[in-house]
């Protein structure tokens, strides 16, 4: 299926409907162990910081240098990244209930957060969201696995919510790059992949070594969290529009995007 700049818009337009968040005040106590409780609510709380933040310097940048060939197009692109930061927020939200569901205790800082931000504003608009799409790759690993995995159904849930909002993101930004990349050569594209490649496994390095205990202490082993990554890291990138305009083909939803809807 091809999409535009403009379907996207719809597309968060639309998102909303048809799911509310849990009644976070009536909520039966979470009833896993506390030492598997302790770590998730630890690394949830580590992401939740990673979904906060009003997005004004990708709005700066979306302003300054969108670069998509047409003020209208830009000016749509534009209402569909306010709207792509306020479901941002949403998980935000979800994860601060979800982290008081489990008794942790969210945090303001943390080294990895602190480093993704400063890396993101270091190029540019492209640069900045090549950075947040290699979170969203990765996103839909962690909470794709952990919605399976995790016997709760609250956490089951809320993650799963996640995931399939950030399939949306992925492809939301799969059309923005076909429209940068419109009349690269093919080499412009391979380049461009490669560096994207290394930027995801440094990341994918990050996240597991910050995050892997609290996987682990579900069963998720390396193994399956790099092979669910990289999957959607090669669904992005094999979807290479060699100059086809605005129109793009939607990024495929993700197994567990298909299984929690
Ligand atoms: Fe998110
Ligand atoms: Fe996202």
């Amino acid at each position: 299926m091809k999409r535009t700049i403009h379907d996207w818009l719809r597309h968060f337009e639309n998102h909303r409907a048809g799911w509310s968040a849990p009644d976070w005040e009536h909520l039966p106590p979470c009833r896993l162990d506390p030492e598997r409780r302790r770590l998730l609510a630890e690394s949830l709380a580590i992401f939740q910081i990673g979904e906060t933040g009003g997005g004004t310097r990708l709005r700066r940048f979306v302003t300054e240098s969108a670069g998509l060939g047409g003020r209208s197009r830009e000016a749509v692109y534009a209402r569909a990244v306010d709207l792509f930061i306020a479901e941002e927020n949403d998980h935000a939200r979800l994860l601060a209930g979800l982290v008081g569901y489990l008794g942790g205790e969210l945090k303001r800082k943390h080294w990895a957060n602190s480093v993704f931000r400063s890396v993101r504003t270091w190029l540019g608009l492209e640069f900045n969201l090549q950075v947040l799409l290699t979170a969203e790759l990765i996103a839909d690993a962690y909470y794709g696995l952990l919605a399976r995995a995790v016997p709760d159904a609250v956490v089951s849930e809320v993650c799963g919510r996640i995931v399939r909002d950030e399939a949306g993101h992925i492809g939301f930004h799969r059309t923005y790059f076909s429209l940068r990349h419109r009349g690269r050569l093919p080499v412009g594209t391979a380049l461009w992949g490669l560096q994207f490649q290394m930027l995801y496994l440094m990341a994918e390095g990050l996240v597991w070594r910050e995050h892997g205990a609290c996987l682990r202490a579900f069963g998720i082993g390396r193994a399956p969290f790099q092979s669910r990554g990289r999957a959607a890291c090669r669904r992005f990138l094999s979807l290479p529009d060699g100059g086809a305009g605005e129109a793009d083909v939607a990024f495929p939803a993700s197994p567990a995007v298909d299984s929690a809807s």
